[in-house]
């Protein structure tokens, strides 16, 4: 593999600097934000957008407002040496590692909220809606200081990316966001840095999680079931024979996040399960119609 070079920046002016003198010579911008602990499924992000642009600024910053608990913020791993070299192998020109200080100065007071059920429902309600608050006002910041033309979010986090096309939208922020699908380990579990944590009885109990979500696509597919509610009650089962009592297993419109009211149109079928004492989230977006459904992994 070819050994790549990545620049780091901790502070907005140099950001700001070394994208315009980079956006002179007519350069198209990509960004990826993470909180870095990065893994194939954040790579994947980067190599697309290395692939689609020719600057690619990867951020890497532990959000502390987007955490509902304090031991969950004190136990985020962090490697920035480790993510920087990923970041660059996967194609970043720009690694932004910023300080705490530098995005929240001591007299910062302003917040962006996306309102009703994008952010009240499934992890708005489990997490509460300071979670999406903080996501959406960091976001906000970054994206005011990157300026990229594209933005990379993860399906994984589907109802993540949701609100952040609200807030772009809402606040006419000019930037296109785009949904990558999500990446996945060959047995089906969801890349996410919390894997780590689990031990190898929890991750084979944790594969019941994308097996629960392709039951329930499967149930919408070959028509065995007829309601959301007997969609849900697929996965359920699948999940508590493997001894998991889900947090939320809710089969929604894929846009709006409210509850499906029917089988059909495109639907979200998203899970959270705390498992070996670790909370995990995943979902799958399906197309159901009267003949099929796709399920789209
Ligand atoms: P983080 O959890 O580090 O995730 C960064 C991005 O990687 C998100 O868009 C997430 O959806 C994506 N991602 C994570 N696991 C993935 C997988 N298995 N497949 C595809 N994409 C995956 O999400 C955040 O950080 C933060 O909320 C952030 C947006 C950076 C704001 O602080």
């Amino acid at each position: 593999m070819t050994e790549r070079i990545v620049q780091t920046i901790r502070t907005v002016p140099e950001l700001r600097d070394a994208i315009a003198a980079r956006r002179a010579n007519g350069a198209t911008v990509g960004f990826v934000p993470t909180m870095g602990a990065l893994h194939s499924g954040h790579c994947a992000l980067i190599e697309r957008a290395a692939r689609e642009h020719d600057v690619v600024v990867v951020s890497i910053f532990v959000n502390p407002t987007q955490f509902n608990k304090a031991e969950d913020l004190e136990q985020y791993p962090r490697d920035e040496q480790g993510d920087a070299n990923a970041a660059a192998s996967a194609g970043a020109t720009i690694c932004f590692t910023p300080s705490v200080e530098e995005i929240y100065p001591t007299d910062f007071a302003s917040s962006v909220r996306v309102r009703g059920p994008l952010t009240e429902t499934l992890e708005g309600q489990e997490r509460g809606v300071g979670h999406f608050d903080g996501m959406a006002t960091v976001v906000t910041i970054l994206l005011n200081v990157v300026a990229p033309d594209v933005v990379y979010f993860g399906a994984k986090d589907a109802q993540q990316a949701l609100v952040v096309r609200r807030f772009t939208a809402d606040l006419r922020i000019p930037v296109e966001v785009v949904t990558a699908d999500t990446v996945r380990d060959a047995d089906g579990l969801a890349l996410s840095s919390r894997n780590a944590r689990l031990s190898a009885g929890g991750r084979e109990q944790a594969l019941a999680i994308s097996a629960g979500l392709q039951a329930a696509a499967e149930a919408i597919s070959d028509g065995s079931a007829t309601s959301p509610k007997d969609v849900a009650a697929v996965g359920v089962e699948r999940l508590r024979a493997a001894g998991i009592t889900p947090e939320y297993f809710a089969i929604t419109d894929a846009e709006t996040l409210e509850p499906a009211r029917q089988l059909s149109g495109k639907l979200l079928i998203a899970c959270a399960a705390t498992v070996d004492g670790v909370r995990l989230i995943d979902n799958l977006t399906v197309i159901a119609n009267r003949e099929a459904a796709t399920a789209n992994r």
